[in-house]
């Protein structure tokens, strides 16, 4: 039995790039003939675990030369890649789309910005959200644009900038209805004057975001892009227009170019997920990110029998029941009696709860299945898929949340590596 995941176990539909090379976590199952010791690698304990998040980079790849092929060429291209680009990796996302047409990056935290830095990544990085004093000089010392969103905020980074006789580099935030963080569109012309007249900025752009891009009715969001322009036109009567002026994230990027500007934020997107069901399609936009284990163990169970915590689900005939070791523990959702996973391109039911560090799948129809069998949780086997979207309904949530909740204990295994990344 072959438990490694870089190779596809027997009967599992062949990946389009399952011999490349390029693995990043290397499995040794060699031994010392005499100690019996371990011969390498094998501290990456990680590697070995029968599950894991498996990205494949060529996909992110494409969609990222996709959405750019999308977009006029005078705008730029930002990938937010916030929350290790939606549970992907950031640093291994964000040198893959930079290597295929990203020009900005976009993250929440500075330790987020620490790791991109410290990976060798150089270009520019805008930090979302706002931040406090405290923050400032890690801004500063890892070359961030940060979001300045209040005076208070903008007057401290002004006095950064003029302690250290360089202008901190800033974008504007002007909150248009989201009414999360910005200057509010409706005192436009004191906060304008106000901000405009700080020495110790260099204004490089000005943003807004939409509360709602991604959704049929777009009233609210033609009435945020009038705030935003109105705010743009005062902007301009006291200081010059800056050169970055953004305010679409993957909604408003797929159904509003009007308001695309000279840059937009994409995030979701780029991992291949569609931000609604009604958004507009670019044909060949595929998901980056599959969630894939093995079976650990077959239960054979008779009429009667029940499985799991609580006896939830009783088998009605004969059955065979594959223990799949992923759980709520690694992200998958608390559920019971509903869901599936995919075994030889066939869909099969979860039965039972779901346990911290297992699940557990009918297999009666699957004669074939057996102990270290690849089952799909998230992802494409055969022509069968299940999608983030199937796995958000499960989890009464949105696909971001079901994206990011992949945990830090399943390892990520990358393929499709164009030698840019990891
Ligand atoms: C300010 C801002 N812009 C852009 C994005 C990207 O949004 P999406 O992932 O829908 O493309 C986010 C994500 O939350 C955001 O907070």
């Amino acid at each position: 039995m072959n438990w490694n995941p870089s190779v596809p176990a027997a009967g599992a539909a062949p990946r389009p790039d399952d011999s490349t090379p390029g693995m990043t976590h290397p499995i040794s199952t060699d031994f010392d003939s005499t100690s019996g010791a371990p011969v390498a690698a094998s501290q990456d304990y990680a590697s070995t675990r029968p599950a894991w998040v498996e990205v494949d980079l060529s996909v992110l790849a494409n969609n990222v030369r996709l959405i750019r092929a999308d977009l006029s060429k005078a705008v730029r291209l930002l990938y937010v890649v916030k929350d290790e680009a939606y549970g992907m990796g950031a640093v291994a996302a964000a040198k893959v789309a930079l290597a295929n047409g990203v020009d900005h990056l976009a993250i929440y935290t500075l330790e987020e910005a620490a790791a991109l830095r410290e990976a060798g990544i150089t270009a520019p990085i805008l930090i979302l959200g706002e931040r406090t004093p405290l923050e400032i000089p890690g801004v500063i010392e890892l070359k961030l644009t940060p979001c300045v969103s209040s005076l208070e905020m903008a007057r401290e980074f002004d006095a950064a900038g003029r302690r250290r006789n360089r202008p901190v580099p800033v974008h504007i935030k002007v909150n248009s209805g989201m009414n999360r963080f910005g200057f509010h569109w409706r005192e436009v012309d004191a906060w304008s004057r106000a901000v405009a007249g700080l020495g110790g900025l260099r204004i490089d752009g000005i943003l807004s975001h939409f509360a709602q891009s991604d959704e049929a009715d777009k009233t609210f969001a033609h009435e945020q892009i009038r705030r935003f322009e109105e705010c743009l036109r005062v902007w301009g009567t006291v200081a010059p227009r800056p050169p970055l002026v953004h305010m679409c994230n993957s909604g408003g990027f797929l159904d509003l170019p009007e308001a695309h500007f000279d840059m937009v934020r994409v995030g979701l997107l780029m991992g291949g997920v569609f931000p609604s069901t009604v958004c507009r399609r670019i044909p060949g936009i595929a998901s980056a990110l599959s969630v894939r284990t093995r079976i650990a163990a077959i239960q054979p169970l008779e009429p009667g029998d029940t499985v799991g915590y609580g006896m939830r689900w009783s088998a009605t005939r004969r059955s065979r029941i594959a223990v799949l070791p992923v759980g709520y523990g690694d992200g998958f959702p608390r559920v019971r009696n509903q869901g599936e996973a995919l075994i030889f391109g066939r869909r099969v039911p979860l039965v039972g709860g779901v346990a911290m560090d297992a699940l557990t799948v009918d297999i009666t129809d699957l004669p074939g299945a057996e102990v270290g069998t690849e089952a799909v949780l998230m992802g494409c086997q055969g022509a069968e898929e299940i999608t983030a979207r199937d796995l958000a309904r499960l989890k009464q949530s949105v696909t971001y949340d079901v994206l990011v909740g992949w945990r830090r204990r399943l390892p990520r295994v990358y393929r499709g590596g164009s030698g840019v990344a990891p």
